[in-house]
């Protein structure tokens, strides 16, 4: 009998086994994989083993196509997933594919996931990615696409993940990783695209190894910190289709011998920089243009046949905002596929082509402030795409050809600051025309009637040329928010509508010009125009044109609002958790435009409580123009309060900032401040409770001051900034903002928050040294609060302000004075403790600042006080720094 039971579970172990790891267990990997995910909106419904579909069939599930099925592709991307990444999901035998993208995954890089054998694409992007590249990162050694962009990844690459051998796609834009480029780059020989765009504490040089990876068509380097040159490596990059550079730190030229390989380029872009020098002739010469080139051909005669075919897709090429000087590269202009052409502010020289008309698809010219000496060729008016031409502040001299604003969808026209003369053509193709500046030239002629007829056109400016006539009547019916023809020698009747009607309108500097409100009269105007009513327009005017300003400067703020709103949407916020927090800036953002947390205010910007999808409770400080400080040492200042670990003072998350705002993120106390029980009607501490909290803001205090490094000063003690956690632990916040602001942002902001703060030492008012033993007397004013039962600040009856260590001097002076001041709900057993309290914050408020005790004083005194209460404990010792490792 014994013998047959062993046999049977010999022979069924080994099948359920094979039950187990068989297709039907997939489903059972899946849904315990599910089961460390949170799922707030039920995105995986599918996902479950009562249902009768099949598991290849559940919400982002691929299986392989040849039977038997088994999961080839997980996908779950944008379902605000959270919680674990379990690598269960590793035992698919299958799996090639692990789209994660966009949720809220808050945690470091899960290594764990080189389990999986058979991955090859790892997408993470935009999570809540946090901690260092791991060195383990080696352990993908199979990946082929690795993406972590849009995380919060910091520290230094390590050289180990040049094993990820395999990689095809490495993105790691939008991050905060920091350090130098690791030299491994050129292991990655199989590599197409390179991301590493947006990280500003990346402070490298560009590897010359780059030139190795003869693979790579995508290099996006924009917005970190590169600086150096432009290896001369990048000339063997033959299949480079995107090169974008932009908003670095570049310095030196661009390789002379650059032009001559990048067949393939659609976008090069290596504007803003501090890149200088002439650009390699050769960079694109387009067919049929060999002749032009030849004269601007200052090099060493690259004019090949290989290279006439170069560039032909080239469609984006942007390089303004650097020091570039010598001719622009001619072939550029005509080339058939070229869209964008963005060169302004530098400094180069040369001509527009006429054979700019075989740019077919050409949309986009800015090349303003240049020394460009050219006419404006005929060509340009036979580009049909053409809607923006914008060469102001440059060396173009001759007439307009009479085509210049045929291109049906011409919107914006700049050719203001040059030399341009004769006269200005009749302009009719251009319905498009939004606005036309001609300004500073020396144009010559009437102001042509076709410009009436122009139907959305918005802003003319034609300032400073020697335009003479008279102002159109028709110009009356355009809906012009700009109207500009001072400084010509225009003469004879300005339409009404002209002068009055406008929200900006400037005739002045045109002597010949008559009409109400104008210097002249006209000549068949009724007599009987007395000073009066012509002071009385003069004043309609100045109101007209104080409107127009408003209008304009609104417009400006709404177009500045909304392209930084867009700019944060983009990224512009920049955050740095010290603590894995579920939340986004953009969650921050939202929270308090919502004015969803409970807002209060103090020094500097106001706290919001806000509820963390988690349900966790955070405390958002906000502080709006906090001075100067750069980003990073904003970085450096925030992490030196960061890394107080005591009890008594609240920890900082985290924090996240852009350029004129920063959130600070702090722990959250349920119980709010001490001023928030002080204040309540039915305020009933118990006086051992009241003197733990004296005791605890005391060692915060001698924490900050003597055990810290660097010693700190909390600089802004009151009852509201002490909070309470719910065993009535005392926690200070708001500490030492000035480190994060700067002094006189602080001071200033301080001063006119509380310049009568009854927390303030009376020094602060003639001091502008901030000391220990001011914070000190804001210590003593917390703990005559807990004495007396009674907040600092008070309004009495009258409206007279109540200051508390005034009210207690007061009454201690008569007989039984500091029988009236102690809180009478406390138990008149404690008498004696309550002076000796008293006491200590007597002398803590002294005016004098070197009579009040240091804090660690104070902490003995305090604590002497509470052990005599409660003899023989002897909880606290005097030493005791209480802090609490990282
Ligand atoms: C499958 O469903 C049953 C209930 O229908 C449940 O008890 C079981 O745990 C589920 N299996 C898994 C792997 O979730
Ligand atoms: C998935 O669903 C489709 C259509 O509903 C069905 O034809 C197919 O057989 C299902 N696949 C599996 C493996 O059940
Ligand atoms: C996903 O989460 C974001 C941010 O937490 C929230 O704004 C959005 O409404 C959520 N989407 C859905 C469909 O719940
Ligand atoms: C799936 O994985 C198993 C085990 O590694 C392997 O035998 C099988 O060939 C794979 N199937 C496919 C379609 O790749
Ligand atoms: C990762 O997913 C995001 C979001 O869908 C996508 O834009 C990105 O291209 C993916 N990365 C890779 C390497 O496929
Ligand atoms: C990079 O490649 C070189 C040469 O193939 C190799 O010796 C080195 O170990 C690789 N580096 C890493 C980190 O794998
Ligand atoms: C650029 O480089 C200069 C000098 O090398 C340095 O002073 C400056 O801070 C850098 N700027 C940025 C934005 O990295
Ligand atoms: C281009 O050069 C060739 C010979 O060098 C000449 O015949 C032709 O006329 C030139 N074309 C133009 C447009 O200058
Ligand atoms: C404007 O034109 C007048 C007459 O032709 C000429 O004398 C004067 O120099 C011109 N002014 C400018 C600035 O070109």
């Amino acid at each position: 009998m014994a013998s047959t039971c062993t046999c049977t579970l010999f022979f069924i172990l080994p099948f359920s086994f094979f039950i187990l790891t068989s297709a039907s267990s997939e489903a059972d990997i899946l849904l315990t994989f599910k089961d460390s995910i949170e799922d707030p909106m039920n995105s995986l419904s599918s996902w479950s083993n009562t249902t009768s579909t099949h598991h290849c069939n559940w919400t982002g599930i691929t299986c392989t196509t040849s039977p038997p099925l088994s999961v080839s592709s997980v996908n779950l991307q944008g379902l605000n997933l959270s919680g674990e990444i379990s690598s269960f999901i590793c035992q698919l035998p299958n799996l090639t594919h692990l789209n994660l993208a966009n949720n809220l995954f808050n945690q470091p890089i899960p290594l764990h996931l080189s389990q999986c054998g058979s991955l090859e694409t790892l997408n993470l992007s935009n999570n809540l990615i946090w901690g260092t590249v791991p060195d383990k990162i080696s352990q993908f050694g199979s990946l082929v696409a690795l993406d972590l962009s849009r995380n919060h990844v910091e520290g230094k690459i390590p050289e180990s993940i040049g094993s990820l051998k395999n990689l095809q796609v490495l993105n790691l834009g939008s991050n905060l990783l920091s350090g130098s480029l690791p030299l491994v780059l050129g292991n990655f020989t199989a590599l197409i695209v390179l991301d590493l765009s947006q990280n500003p504490f990346l402070v490298s040089e560009i590897p010359t190894a780059i030139g190795k990876l003869d693979k790579l068509e995508q290099v996006l380097l924009q917005s970190s910190g590169f600086y150096g040159a432009i290896p001369d490596s990048f000339v063997g990059l033959k299949g480079l289709s995107v090169l974008d550079l932009s908003q670095n730190n570049l310095t030196g030229g661009v390789p002379q011998t650059l032009g001559l390989s990048l067949t393939n380029l659609v976008s090069f872009d290596v504007s803003e920089n501090k890149l200088v020098g002439s650009f390699p002739s050769g960079i694109c010469n387009a067919k049929g243009l060999v002749n032009l080139s030849v004269h601007t051909n200052s090099f060493n005669g690259s004019m090949s046949n290989t290279s006439i075919h170069e560039c032909l897709n080239l469609e984006r090429f942007q390089i303004q905002n650097n020091g570039f000087s010598g001719d622009f590269p001619c072939g550029i202009w005509s080339l058939p596929k070229i869209m964008l052409i963005r060169a302004e502010n530098n400094r180069f020289s040369g001509e527009i082509p006429d054979s700019i008309s075989m740019a077919g698809q050409l949309e986009q010219v800015q090349i303003d402030n240049n020394s460009f000496i050219s006419k404006l060729p005929h060509g340009l008016g036979l580009v049909r795409s053409l809607y923006r031409f914008s060469a102001s502040l440059n060396g173009l001299y001759g007439e307009l050809p009479p085509n210049f604003c045929d291109s049906p969808v011409m919107s914006i026209i700049n050719l203001s600051h040059n030399y341009f003369s004769g006269q200005i053509p009749e302009l009719k193709s251009c319905r498009k025309l939004v606005s036309l500046s001609l300004a500073d030239n020396t144009f010559v002629g009437e102001i042509p009637e076709s410009l009436a007829e122009l139907p959305v056109l918005t802003y003319l400016d034609l300032s400073h040329n020697n335009l003479t006539g008279s102002i159109p009547e028709e110009l009356q019916n355009q809906k012009l928010a700009l109207f500009n023809v001072s400084f010509n020698r225009l003469s004879g009747r300005v339409p009404y509508s002209l002068i009055s009607g406008l929200p900006a309108s400037f005739l002045q500097g045109n002597p010949g010009l008559c009409g109400p409100g104008l210097p002249n009269s006209c000549s068949d105007d009724k007599l009987g125009h007395n000073v009066a009513s012509l002071s009385k327009l003069a004043c309609a005017m100045i109101s007209v044109a104080l409107a127009a300003a408003i209008v304009i400067l609104a417009c400006v703020f709404y177009v500045m609002r909304r392209s930084s709103k867009r700019k944060s949407e983009m990224g512009v916020w920049r955050s740095v958790f010290f603590y894995p927090l579920r939340v986004t800036e953009n969650d921050l953002i939202m929270a308090m435009d919502e004015k969803a947390g409970r807002a209060s205010g103090g020094a500097f910007g106001r706290y919001y409580i806000i509820n963390l999808p988690s349900g966790e409770l955070i405390a958002v400080k906000k502080i709006l123009k906090f001075g100067s400080q750069s980003s990073k040492n904003l970085k450096a200042e925030v992490k030196t309060l960061a890394k107080i670990r005591h009890k008594n003072i609240t920890r900082i998350l985290g924090f996240c900032h852009s350029n004129d705002a920063i959130f600070l993120i702090y722990e959250c106390l349920p119980r709010g401040s001490l001023w928030d029980l002080i204040s309540s009607p039915d305020f009933e501490l118990p006086w051992s409770v009241r003197l733990r909290i004296a005791v605890g803001v005391a060692q915060g205090l001698t924490y900050l001051h003597r055990d810290y490094v660097p010693h700190l000063l909390h600089r802004n003690v009151k009852s509201k900034n002490v909070l309470v956690d719910a065993e009535f632990e005392p926690k200070l916040t708001d500490f030492s903002l000035d480190r994060i602001v700067g002094e006189a942002a602080f001071q200033s902001s301080l001063a006119s928050e509380s310049a009568s703060s009854c927390y303030m030492a009376p020094e602060c008012r003639y001091t502008k040294k901030a000391t220990e033993q001011m914070d000190t007397y804001s210590f003593g004013v917390v703990l005559l609060e807990l004495v007396t039962g009674r907040i600092a600040e008070q309004t009495d009856s009258r409206d007279n302000s109540l200051d508390i260590v005034k009210w207690v001097r007061r009454k201690i002076n008569i007989t039984n004075g500091a029988l009236q001041v102690i809180d009478p709900k406390i138990s008149s057993s404690y008498q004696q403790e309550l002076f000796g309290a008293l006491d200590i914050a007597l002398r803590c408020t002294s005016v004098m600042p070197e009579k009040r005790p240091p804090m660690s004083e104070v902490v003995k005194a305090l604590q002497s006080l509470e052990s005599r209460s409660r003899l023989p404990s002897l909880e606290f010792s005097a030493s005791d720094g209480s802090s609490v490792p990282l």
